[in-house]
């Protein structure tokens, strides 16, 4: 349509036209930002915007809220500015197994003219590369980021400098006299990944859900739609994270070792993934390798498999690289891989709620370089959907670092057999129950050895007490040994007692040295401190996952206010219903958990959560809690959230006796409905803005 007709047409026209408009708009933004898959270009999309705008302007009584024009900052990626990269920003080739391995490692060897080569190992993170540079004022001034740039098409970047301002993981300004100290120039870069944690996308998609709007696909593809916008805004009411991986000075490597870099990097304060290595030859690639891809689950945010460096600078520059990627850097990406295996029999595991999972025994295949002989088959029901029985050849997936899975039934076998779950609980003779309306069924014996090993795990997981060190078979030889019965028992451990336990394994006996059982003591001493909500996640409540842990925390501020809490108390937490306030109660109510706490609190685990330290007691809105509710005229959600924290408010999704403040846009929902019987103040957009204007709540506190 050219773009002058919008003032000949008829009225019922340009409705249609605008309809259509907003209709398309919203499928390439979906394409945009959700998926990441765009079909047409910025120009494009910005021109198609632009008519509408122009249409909505000469026929204003067309505008409606959710108009695309509406967003804040107009057009998401009008006007985005570009700038060139230092350097190109390459990115990195494959290699899919041993051999893939082998041969990067052979290369850089054969160039370097060397037996063995020093690398650097670290966690490929799944995110966004950014970069972004840092320029002194003076002499002896601090170095403040000046630019950041995203990767675009690793020539040429686009401006995100307001955007990146609003990470909270990446400093603003360097000390001049920490650059000096470390030896890094006062304009350098630093390249990394911008992130967003798994549980802050899972909180971002309850949001959109709750809002009507779509839901992001994955972690990585809700860091580009939180990290392009034109709006800081909007970045900074997401949580994202930036761990840098490169550290240059016009373009180049600092120092002459890249782990000398990240260690600068972390000294300066930068948030250098803990998850790193100096790594000795092929051996050292596959054993790093080996550590961390099964690991992938436990940590916070998604990994696409593990990047591999040459440490030595000089030999990177001598590697060089093609025009796609560097020679001296190689990623090792898992690829899901299928074989055809026979089922030798179903073994059970028993977790730490008791609950039995059947595990596929499976006659042993190679599967992307790893030897395959055990398949995950979930429960009993998914068994039943598989049609599985015992002597079936089935076909197995492996994505290289999850468990493996039985994807469905290839061949029956010629003696198949049925599966069914034990009636008493393999580890300990426990009875087993399945309750109603669930596929688990569990061993219900609360002293059940397997599920306190699982316990132990949980425990002591990074995400929970983040005990180094205490790794399955150490917990199969103190539990097996009588050192652990309970979880207070783990405080008890000494370095003697530890040192020198041994497990025989099927292959070598492990055994603990001095140096790992030191390490580990140290490990249960520094959880001591861990904060209250990492303590309530490792307890392993029933259906208090890692966030409920931490409202619980930040709402009851101590465990005996937790366990004392009622069911209505409870569920007035954010995310709380009936079942997680039942199964929190029930928790605190045995004897059993009580006398846990007890002998915890004895051994002087920290109890408490001290008063919200992070909000700045003097900003207008510090401690005040907010629910939106309906849309605004004037700003997004996102936005009026970012205002609200910004001045040290706290936005929460439902209403309870904590909330201070409804705020009630068009079309309120239930919330203000809850509102109005709980007696909270509710306020209109109006309201909402004089407060953040004038500074805070009025005295009367209306
Ligand atoms: S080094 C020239 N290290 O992976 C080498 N990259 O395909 C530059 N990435 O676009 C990359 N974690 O965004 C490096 N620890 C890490 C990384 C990492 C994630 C991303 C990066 C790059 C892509 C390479």
């Amino acid at each position: 349509m050219p773009a002058d007709s919008a003032s000949d047409v008829t009225p019922a026209a340009a409705r249609a036209r605008a309809a259509r408009l907003r209709g398309e708009l919203r499928r390439h933004e979906h394409l945009y930002y959700v998926r990441d898959e765009p079909e047409i270009s910025d120009a494009e999309f910005d021109a198609l915007l632009r008519e509408l705008q122009r249409l909505e302007a000469r026929h204003p009584q067309l505008i409606t809220p959710d108009s695309p024009s509406q967003r804040v900052g107009g057009a998401p990626r009008e006007g985005v500015e570009k700038a060139a990269h230092s350097s190109a920003m390459l990115s990195l080739d494959n290699a899919l197994d041993d051999a893939g391995l082998a041969d990067f490692d052979r290369r850089a060897r054969e160039l370097a003219g060397a037996d063995v080569l020093d690398y650097v190992g670290e966690l490929k993170l799944d995110g966004l590369s950014m970069a972004v540079r840092f320029r002194a004022a003076g002499a002896a001034a601090d170095s403040r980021l000046a630019l950041a740039l995203s990767r675009g098409d690793g020539v040429e970047g686009e401006v995100i400098t307001p955007n990146a301002r609003t990470l909270r993981s990446l400093p603003l300004s360097v000390p001049a006299a920490a650059l000096a100290a470390h030896g890094v120039p006062p304009e350098f870069e630093v390249r990394g990944e911008v992130v967003m944690p798994t549980e802050a996308f899972a909180v971002l998609n309850a949001r959109q859900a709750a809002e009507g709007k779509p839901r992001f696909a994955n972690p990585r593809n809700a860091a580009a739609g939180s990290l392009r916008w034109l709006d800081a805004a909007v970045t900074a009411a997401r949580r994202l994270d930036f761990y840098p991986y490169l550290l240059l000075a016009a373009g180049r490597p600092v120092f002459a070792s890249h782990w000398q870099a990240l260690e600068a990097l972390a000294a300066l304060g930068f948030k250098v993934n803990r998850a790193r290595e100096r790594l000795r030859g092929v051996d050292g690639l596959r054993r790093f390798r080996d550590t961390w891809l099964p690991r992938r689950e436990e940590l916070p945010y998604e990994i696409d498999g593990l990047v591999f460096k040459v440490d030595s600078v000089d030999l990177q520059r001598r590697l060089g690289a093609t025009s796609k990627s560097p020679r001296w850097a190689i990623a090792c990406k898992p690829a899901t891989q299928q074989v055809e295996t026979v089922v030798e029999d179903v073994d059970v595991h028993v977790g730490r709620t008791g609950a039995l999972t059947p595990r596929a025994r499976l006659r042993p295949v190679r599967v992307g370089g790893v030897t395959v002989s055990h398949a995950t088959l979930h429960n009993e029901d998914e068994i039943g959907r598989l049609g599985l029985r015992i002597g079936d050849t089935v076909l197995v997936e492996r994505s290289g670092d999850v468990i493996p899975r039985v994807v469905r039934v290839v061949r029956e076998g010629a003696d198949r057999r049925p599966f069914a779950l034990p009636p008493r609980c393999p580890a300990c003779g426990g009875a087993v129950a399945r309750e109603q309306g669930e596929a688990v069924a569990r061993c219900v014996n609360v002293s059940c050895v397997a599920r306190l090993k699982e316990s132990i795990l949980h425990f002591a997981r990074r995400t929970a007490l983040d005990v180094d060190g205490v790794g399955e078979w150490l917990v199969d030889a103190l539990v097996d040994g009588g050192l652990v019965q309970d979880l207070a028992d783990l405080y008890d451990l000494r370095v003697e007692r530890l040192a020198g336990l041994t497990k025989r394994t099927k292959v070598t006996p492990a055994r603990l040295g001095e140096k790992s059982a030191a390490r580990v003591v140290a490990g249960l001493e520094r959880s001591k401190q861990a904060p209250l909500g990492r303590l309530v996640f490792g307890l392993g409540i029933r259906h208090v996952g890692e966030r409920t842990a931490a409202l619980l925390a930040e709402r009851f501020r101590g465990l005996d206010a937790i366990a004392a809490a009622s069911s209505e108390a409870l569920e007035e937490v954010e995310e709380v219903g009936p079942r997680i306030a039942e199964s929190v109660r029930a928790y605190f109510a045995s004897s059993r958990n009580r006398d846990l706490i007890e002998r915890l609190r004895a051994h002087g685990l920290r109890f408490d959560e001290p008063e919200g330290a992070a909000v700045d007691p003097a900003l207008p809105l510090a401690g005040k809690v907010f629910v939106l509710t309906g849309a605004l005229a004037g700003m997004s959600r996102d936005e009026a959230q970012a205002r609200i924290e910004a001045a040290g408010g706290r936005v929460r999704g439902s209403v309870s006796r904590n909330t201070d403040y409804v705020v009630a846009g068009d079309k309120p929902g239930s919330k203000l409905r809850k509102a109005e019987q709980l007696g909270v103040a509710v306020l209109d957009e109006a309201g909402l803005l004089e407060m953040l204007s004038a500074g805070g709540p009025p005295p009367d506190g209306a």
